[in-house]
């Protein structure tokens, strides 16, 4: 018996080990890190997800009632990391249209030679311009110690959001372990975002390798109409009676991933709010919102780093010596209402401040 017990067990593990010789990962094609992002305009839903290994099917099937008689396909690319194992992981992306706004769909993901995700379902964005859109917003959040991770599952589940609006600053960092934080990270986050769009800006800790992975893993609607173009980096979105701004405030401090990414960004900031601005489209939306990770003002106890030159002044007043491209007077001679910030772990509100001068409200 005992030497029966060790021939099976050598034969087990054989087979386990050869396994791991042909496949890289346990788990083969099975889709994870699932996601939602707003498109361009209600009628619209992108679906992301990642596979381990190679997979070139990306299927999303949904519905209302009968709930997969329909079906999109979409594209995978490859994310290649830069750390010491480069590993790769496969991105799919599917754009669901013709969504019935207002209506609730259920989907699945993957593909039926490599399997399927859980069964998920989202609510298509209303199209009216009294929807009042609840946004959970935050930033700074973390792969581990992500203190307000299980209320934000719960209340998602529960339905009382309608998108998430994540400031920059996600696992910390998501290049770390070979990219496996960025792995979990996207893992625990889908308890929310396989529900409700997840609309992020990039922050100081998505810094590693140009951004490649935060680049490669969010579907953002960039100005190339495709998703994940721009590399996430500046986009917009209507929602309700808002129009939201998502930039990088991280070009300003990473230049050596190109100076040149500042200004490309600044002009397509000024085209987005001179659209935002024409009489029909501020109509509709009246209210002009922007995300950025390194906030202008700050008066925590964090020594105000944002007030100083050694600090990150630079987003606000422009850069040193040519002073240009500060987004104060941008955002300020285009009537932006309401700026969201992370970075600094505290939460403040400001009065309406220009030029570190308090004034009253307009309109
Ligand atoms: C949303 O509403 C606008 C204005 O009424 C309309 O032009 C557009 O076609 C609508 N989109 C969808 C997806 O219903
Ligand atoms: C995926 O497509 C590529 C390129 O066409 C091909 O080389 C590869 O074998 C395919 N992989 C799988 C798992 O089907
Ligand atoms: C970093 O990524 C951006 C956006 O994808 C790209 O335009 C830029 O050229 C990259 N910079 C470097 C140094 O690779
Ligand atoms: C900000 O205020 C200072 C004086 O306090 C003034 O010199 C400067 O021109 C102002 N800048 C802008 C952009 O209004
Ligand atoms: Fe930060």
């Amino acid at each position: 018996m005992v030497v029966l017990n060790g021939i099976l067990l050598f034969t087990i593990f054989t087979f386990v080990s050869s396994r791991s010789i042909f496949f890289n990962d346990p788990v083969f094609g099975q889709p994870e890190q699932i996601h939602l992002s707003y498109g361009r305009d209600p009628s619209l839903m992108i679906v992301t997800w990642v596979t381990l290994n190679e997979v070139n099917d990306s299927v999303v099937e949904y519905g209302q009632d009968d709930i997969f008689n329909q079906r999109a396909t979409g594209s995978v690319s490859i994310f290649q990391d830069s750390g010491t194992e480069q590993r790769r992981e496969y991105i799919h992306r599917v754009v669901l249209q013709d969504l019935e706004p207002g209506q609730r769909y259920f989907y699945h993901c993957g593909s039926d030679e490599y399997g399927w995700s859980p069964l998920f379902w989202f609510t298509a964005m209303r199209n009216d311009s009294n929807f009042v859109a609840r946004m959970a917003v935050y930033g700074d959040m973390g792969k581990d110690n992500a203190q307000s991770m299980g209320r934000l599952q719960e209340e998602t589940q529960l339905g009382h959001f309608d998108l998430i609006l994540h400031v920059g600053d996600m696992a910390y960092d998501m290049n770390l372990d070979n990219a496996r934080y960025g792995d979990e990270y996207m893992n625990a986050i889908e308890s929310i975002a396989a529900y409700i769009p997840y609309m992020t800006c990039p922050g100081n800790h998505e810094y590693a390798y140009n951004f490649s992975q935060y680049a490669a893993k969010f579907s953002m609607p960039s100005s190339m109409n495709t998703y994940g173009g721009d590399a996430n980096h500046f986009y917009s979105f209507n929602v309700g009676s808002a129009h939201i701004i998502g930039f990088s405030t991280e070009f300003y401090y990473y230049v050596e991933y190109g100076f040149e990414q500042i200004i490309n960004q600044y002009q397509w900031l000024e085209q987005d709010l001179i659209e935002a601005n024409k009489p029909e489209n501020r109509a509709r939306q009246p209210w002009i919102i922007t995300m950025g990770h390194k906030p202008m003002y700050c008066s925590n106890n964090n020594d105000d780093e944002c007030l100083k030159t050694d600090g990150y002044i630079f987003i606000r007043t422009g850069l040193p010596f040519i002073q240009a491209y500060g987004l104060e007077t941008l955002f300020a001679q285009y009537g932006v209402d309401l700026e969201l910030w992370a970075h600094e772990h505290s939460y403040e509100r400001l009065w309406p401040v220009y030029n570190m001068t308090v004034s009253s409200f307009n309109n």
